[in-house]
């Protein structure tokens, strides 16, 4: 008998039979109409689709950040439905990193003090914390801007420092609800192009969701949701498989 596959090559997410339900007053909302759907480590992957058709719903529950009505979710070889609040927002915390279409940047604090609060709370001491925060602000390319505090930032380069801050404790994963919603279309691209070259140099499984099929060409695994169901998940060869 074949011997099972290490944990490390097993797949990221298994959802089945997913369906996420909502009530309205007397009205029942189906989000979600049952969706099955495997994601490997290091997939970049769009959820794309008309408004309503369910995009933030089913990003929302591979967040952990909502819970299905009906199926089973499997991330990183557990069973979500059956953890502990405790268990889940240990998940959150070291395994995912979010970014939101509206920045959510604290304006109080520079950009080199909005990428390390995270790695503080999860108790990395400071000094190692401001050197990690450093490097990646390099990596999303605002060294320069280190000092700035969100107002003096650019909506590109608050979404470059809100990239920085999700990655920057390294999780499995990163979750991007519509990142681009409030950035011009060339700044759009520039954020999604940014998010792609840190998922192939990083690993990093990477998932965002848009309403805009434009942001579509170096995205390799394209989901579309339609009322609630998955109506197309097409791979599409990118340059980067052709230099890989
Ligand atoms: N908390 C909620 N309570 C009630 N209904 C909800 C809730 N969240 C989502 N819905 C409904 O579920 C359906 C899917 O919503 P969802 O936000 O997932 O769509 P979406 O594809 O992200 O849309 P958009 O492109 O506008 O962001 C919609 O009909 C929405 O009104
Ligand atoms: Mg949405």
């Amino acid at each position: 008998m074949a011997l099972p596959p290490p944990s490390s090559s097993a797949p990221l997410f298994e959802l089945s039979g997913i369906e996420r339900e909502f009530t309205l007053g007397q009205t029942l909302i189906r989000a979600l109409r049952g969706i099955d759907l495997t994601i490997g480590r290091g997939e970049f992957v769009a959820i794309w689709g008309p408004s309503g058709s369910g995009k933030s719903t089913l990003l929302n529950l591979l967040g952990l950040i909502d819970a299905p009505t009906r199926g089973r979710i499997t991330f990183d070889g557990e069973n979500v439905l059956a953890l502990s609040d405790n268990a889940l927002s240990d998940r959150r915390n070291h395994k995912v990193g979010y970014v939101f279409q509206s920045f959510n940047l604290v304006p109080v604090l520079t950009a080199l003090e909005n990428v390390m609060l995270p790695l503080q709370i999860q108790g990395v001491p400071s000094a190692q914390a401001q050197q990690r925060a450093r490097t990646w602000l390099g990596k999303v390319g605002l060294s320069a801007f280190e000092g700035f505090r969100p107002d003096r930032l650019s909506g590109g380069q608050r979404q470059r420092v809100a990239i920085a801050r999700a990655l920057a404790g390294e999780p499995q994963l990163l979750i991007a609800d519509e990142p681009t919603a409030n950035l011009d279309s060339r700044t759009s691209h520039e954020v999604i192009d940014l998010i792609e070259q840190l998922n192939r140099e990083t690993g990093v499984t990477c998932i965002f969701t848009t309403h805009d099929p434009r942001l579509l060409g170096r995205v390799p695994r394209q989901l579309r949701l339609e009322d609630g169901l998955i109506s197309e998940d097409r791979y599409q060869d990118t340059a980067r498989e052709v230099h890989a």
